[in-house]
């Protein structure tokens, strides 16, 4: 895709597709990868071409210890992001509670929700520069379930640009596992710009490791990576998918 926010019309597209097809249950990522997308699904749903209604969503992840009421807190994020812009209903956004007293219990009980109520029909990934997905960092088990993660300084960096400094940015965070993750039927990877490019090549061209936890879509059998031109950049095959994306046949869809 040209740009980021050709990105979102595609991401968009994916999601819109799952829910004409009887779409239940979407994984919801938070983050500024999706943000397009959800600008995009905000803006077909105030035109009265989308619907929410009766969807159920799961975010992929929430750092531990944040006040409820922080911005920062995924389920802030995502419900000032997304939610309050669409009739999803709030009380059907579910995340995992980065307050609770017991945070490895609750990482259990997330995940055996997700199992109960699931699956998810449609997960929408972004992609962290060393090649996470959720926040299950390089050495994640490719089979892992929801548990609590220690953040790299690489993402914590990363994310300082959300909090200020460095040191606001939470160490721990409890994130949907790899394993969990690749129970949702569709995976729809997104990113853009050239500083996830070395990341998106390793995880669609590189070997399927840990070291990579986004390689495991190569192990997922329905999962699609949709990229500007800069994050493409260091795709070795970007012409071959080129011209797979300009011969789709009719309702082959993504
Ligand atoms: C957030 C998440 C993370 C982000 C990743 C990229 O819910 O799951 O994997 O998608 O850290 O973050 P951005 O999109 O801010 O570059």
């Amino acid at each position: 895709m040209p740009g980021p926010e050709d990105t979102g019309i595609v991401v968009a597209d994916a999601i819109a597709a799952a829910i004409h097809a009887g779409a239940t249950t979407l994984g919801l990522a938070t983050g500024s990868s999706p943000l397009a997308a959800y600008a995009e699904l905000a803006r077909r749903c105030a035109a009265g071409q989308l619907t929410f209604a009766g969807l159920q969503a799961f975010l992929l992840d929430e750092y531990v210890g944040l006040p409820a009421d922080h911005p920062q807190a995924y389920a802030n994020f995502i419900r000032d992001r997304l939610v309050r812009h669409v009739d999803l209903d709030p009380a059907r956004v579910h995340g995992p509670d980065g307050t609770a007293a017991d945070v490895l219990d609750e990482a259990l009980r997330y995940d055996a929700s997700i199992t109960a109520t699931g699956p998810v029909d449609v997960q929408v990934l972004g992609i962290g520069v060393n090649g996470h997905i959720g926040f299950n960092e390089p050495s994640s088990s490719l089979t892992s379930r929801t548990r609590i993660k220690t953040l790299t300084a690489q993402t914590r960096q990363d994310n300082a640009r959300f909090f200020g400094s460095i040191d606001a940015v939470p160490q721990h965070v409890i994130t949907q596992g790899l394993g969990t993750i690749c129970e949702a039927r569709h995976l729809v990877l997104t990113a853009s710009g050239s500083r996830k490019a070395a990341a998106v090549a390793a995880a669609v061209e590189g070997p399927l490791s840990a070291s990579c936890p986004a390689s495991v879509l190569q192990w997922h059998a329905h999962a699609t990576v949709v990229v500007d031109e800069a994050a493409a950049a260091d795709l070795h095959a970007a012409d071959f998918y080129r011209y797979v994306l300009a011969h789709k046949i009719a309702d082959q869809g993504y």
